[in-house]
Order: structure tokens, then sequence, then C-alpha cells
């Protein structure tokens, strides 16, 4: 088989004794399929009575695809159905005269089946997940767990490859940051593979590319991980990235909004708003008494009235709003009213919406953030990429993706964009600014 040059790095770790789990990709056409379906040929002609799992998130797409590439393998390698393999359509199995065997998963995680039981009984020797990307990470884990079969006798060690194009998701995380910053460990590996590392595509196939969509070209053909294909994040990237250059957003009224530091995490965090530009501040390891006194501090010395200050009233931020007297934000307390009509709106409590109007104001570059440290930056990125619309509750009210969700991904507290959304309460409710006291 005459393979890419990324294709040949791909398959030295697929063989050496280190790696355990490889990501390859990251665009489209970069010959992931064939790349993986080489792979489990090879290895189940190789070893007799082996078994390997060729995984997707749908049976039905795997078999449309990932399959398809396998049999034009089985082709150029001039190996012939019902003579050098048998594909069983029952079983959804591939099987071999040396009694190994390819199966074929649907890694889909069914809300009947949160546990994968159906995968339970499995023993495989490896496994190739295409477009891993859309398979949850329990499930990869899963996969992985299940990987023990044959591997003693033929002095194997059990090897993961997964195939992907960009997503912010677990993939990110977990190879393509770590990789990025050198901090991948020894047995993962990444391999960025573009469609122009594939001299075996067609040009048309690169030129339909060149028509996407931007968010879909920096993706599939860049290979670009830090734009989301999720479709529920509310917030564009790009438009993320502006707010730390829209220098000419006016300034205007003042006003202060701040997450304290509670048990369990250990940072303060205050916005200092003229009108829509904020400076941020971040504070380690203060006490109740010492955040109150560092949001006073700021309140004076750039003449923000007490009835402009806000800060969370769960937890410990309580304290805060008993001793300053400020604005005490409650995340589910009911929405308020529309900034123009004052009619009620439909969200399922007031974070929800101050959260969607965040957005729609870094979408329209109407927020400036004033931040020069990078590491901050860097969060503050990471976190408004977190907003994202969450399923409609019973009731059909709008919701964004809840905390805990939040901090399974980055996991921390999204303390940096909970400063940004507060402010939003004021242009709710500026009429009601008043009732707090
Ligand atoms: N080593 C190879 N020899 C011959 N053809 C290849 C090889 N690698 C890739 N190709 C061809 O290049 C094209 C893209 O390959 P493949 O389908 O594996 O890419 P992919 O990264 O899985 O693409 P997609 O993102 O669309 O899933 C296909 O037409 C495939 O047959
Ligand atoms: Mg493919």
């Amino acid at each position: 088989m005459n393979l890419t040059a990324k294709q040949s790095k791909a398959l030295r770790y697929l063989q050496d004794g280190v790696t355990t789990d490889l990501l390859y990709g990251g665009a489209a056409g970069g010959g992931k399929s064939i790349m993986g379906s080489y792979w489990l040929l090879k290895m189940a002609l190789k070893y007799p009575d082996t078994r390997w799992l060729m995984g997707r998130a749908e049976l039905k797409t795997l078999k449309e695809t990932t399959l398809v590439s396998f049999f034009k393998v089985c082709e150029i390698q001039q190996l012939k159905a019902d003579v050098h393999y048998k594909f069983n359509q029952q079983s959804n199995s591939v099987h071999f005269p040396n009694k190994s065997i390819i199966l074929l998963k649907d890694l889909f995680a069914y809300p009947s089946d949160p546990n994968f039981d159906s995968l339970g009984s499995l023993e495989i020797t490896g496994a190739f997940i295409d477009e891993c990307n859309q398979i949850t990470e329990k499930a990869k884990n899963i996969v992985r767990s299940r990987i023990r079969h044959g591997l003693d006798e033929n002095g194997l060690i059990p090897k993961m490859l997964m195939t992907c194009n960009p997503a912010k998701n677990w993939v990110y995380h977990e190879f393509y940051r770590p990789d990025k910053e050198g901090k991948l460990p020894v047995y993962k590996k990444f391999i960025k593979a573009l469609v122009t590392d594939n001299d075996k595509v067609s040009a048309t196939y690169y030129d339909n590319l060149l028509k996407l969509d931007k968010n879909s070209k920096e993706r599939l053909l860049y290979g670009n991980f830090e734009y989301d294909d999720d479709p529920s994040t509310l917030i564009d990237y790009d438009k993320i990235l502006d707010c730390f250059t829209n220098s000419f957003v006016p300034g205007g009224e003042k006003y202060i909004t701040a997450d304290i530091a509670r048990f369990g995490k250990d940072k303060t965090v205050i916005g200092v708003w003229n009108d829509l530009r904020v400076k941020i501040y971040t504070y380690s390891k203060l006490s109740v008494v010492e955040s109150a006194d560092k949001i006073e501090q700021h309140r004076q010395e750039n003449n923000v009235p007490l009835s402009h200050v806000i800060a969370d009233e769960d937890g410990v931020g309580g304290g805060v709003v008993d001793i300053t007297g400020c604005v005490g934000f409650v995340n589910n307390s009911s929405p308020l009213g529309n900034p123009v009509t004052q009619e009620k709106e439909n969200y399922n409590h007031v974070k929800s919406q101050c959260y969607f109007y965040l957005a729609d104001d870094i979408n329209k570059s109407l927020v400036y953030i004033d931040c020069d440290d990078p590491e901050v930056k860097a969060m503050i990125i990471e976190e408004l990429e977190q907003v994202k619309q969450w399923r409609m509750d019973t009731d059909g009210k709008r919701q964004i993706i809840p905390k805990d969700k939040v901090k399974e991904m980055i996991g921390r507290s999204p303390d940096y964009s909970d400063v940004l959304m507060m402010r939003q309460w004021f242009k709710l409710a500026p009429q009601l600014t008043w009732v707090a006291f």
C-alpha cells in the first residue's frame, strides 16, 4: 500500500512499543478513514485469532463511509470479498480465514444505555474509532477498557487509533492543546493531517472545501481546532477574540461586577466597567471582608455609585453584599423584563438571560475587555466559548449550559465569564436597581 507521509508516520506509532493512543487527522480528506482501515486490515491479517473494533457514533454512517474505505483498501491490496475476507451483514463483522475478526460498533451514547452495557462483554485486541469527536469521552474510555484480547500472546500493547475533524470537546482538551503546549504524555500522540497532506485526493475536493463558510473552512480545510463545531455555541470565536482589541468601544456609566471566592475556590474576580469597557482584576485567597474592601476601593477610585455594584449572592458572596450594601445577583432568580418593552422574557432564570444578552453584545462588537495577562486572557476566551444554549426546558424556556457541564469541560468554575455576564443585569433592569435597597 502506498501511504502518504502522514499515514506512514501514523503507522509507525501504531506499531511501536510506546504509543497507546493516537489521534490522527484534524481536517477533512487527510486520509483518516483509509489509514484506520489499513491498520485494522494489516493487524487482523498479521495476528491470527485477534479481534478489532471499528467504531463510529452511528453504525449506519460507519457502514456508509468507513466500511467503504475499508473495502477500498482491500481492493488496493487485491483482497477479494468472500475469498480473503467475508463481511457478515447480520453481525456487522468482517471475518478472515485466520479467525481474526473486525467488529463494527455503534458508539453513540444512547440515553437508554448510558453506561454502554451493550459493550459489556466485548474483548478486543485494538480499536479504530473514526470521527471520534462525535462520541463522548466516556464511550472512548469504555472502548479503551475493553482492549485485552490476544495482547500478551502476540507481544502487543493496547492501542487505539482515533481520527477526527477539529472539535472543541475532549479531543481538544486531551490531545490538541496538550500537544500544542508540549505536554502530551509520551504514550499519547497527535498527528495533524490536512487535505494538503493527501496527494491521493482529487483537486475538486480541495476546491469544495475552499467554498465552505468561514467556520467550516477553518476547521475542515485548515484543521483549526479553535473553531467550535458545536451549533449550540452562542458567541462567535472571532468575536470573542475581538473583545480584546475593541478599544473603540465608548465609555459611559461606571459599574462593578464581582464574583466572590468561596468554599472550594480561592479566586475573587472583579470587573470595573466604563459602560461596556471592562478592566478585570483577579485576587486570590481574599476573605469575605477583604473582598468587600477591594470592591469598595475600586468603587472609590472609579467613582462607581453603590447602586451600580453587583456581586453574586450565592454562597459567601452574600456576605459581601451584606457588608458593602451592593446589589446581590441570584443566579436562579426569575428573568427580568426586556430593556425596551419591559415585558417578561422566556428564560429559565436570570443568569441564562444575562448570558444570552452578553453573547449578543459580544457578537455585535460592543464589549471591550482590557486585559494584558495572557493567562487570564486565555481563561476568558475558554469560558466565553462555553456559553452555549442548553436544551429547552419542559416549559420551552431558553437556558444556557449548566455550570457543572462547563466545569467538566474546562476543569474550573467560569468566574471570568460570570463577571462579564453580571453586567447585563443593569442593562436589563435599570428601572429596578432601587428595589435592592
Ligand atoms: N494511501 C492512500 N492510497 C490511495 N488513496 C488514498 C490513500 N489515502 C487516502 N486516499 C484517498 O483520499 C481520499 C480521502 O481519504 P479518506 O477518505 O481516508 O480521508 P478522510 O480524512 O477520512 O476524509 P473525510 O474527512 O472526508 O472523512 C479518498 O478518496 C481515499 O480513497
Ligand atoms: Mg473519513
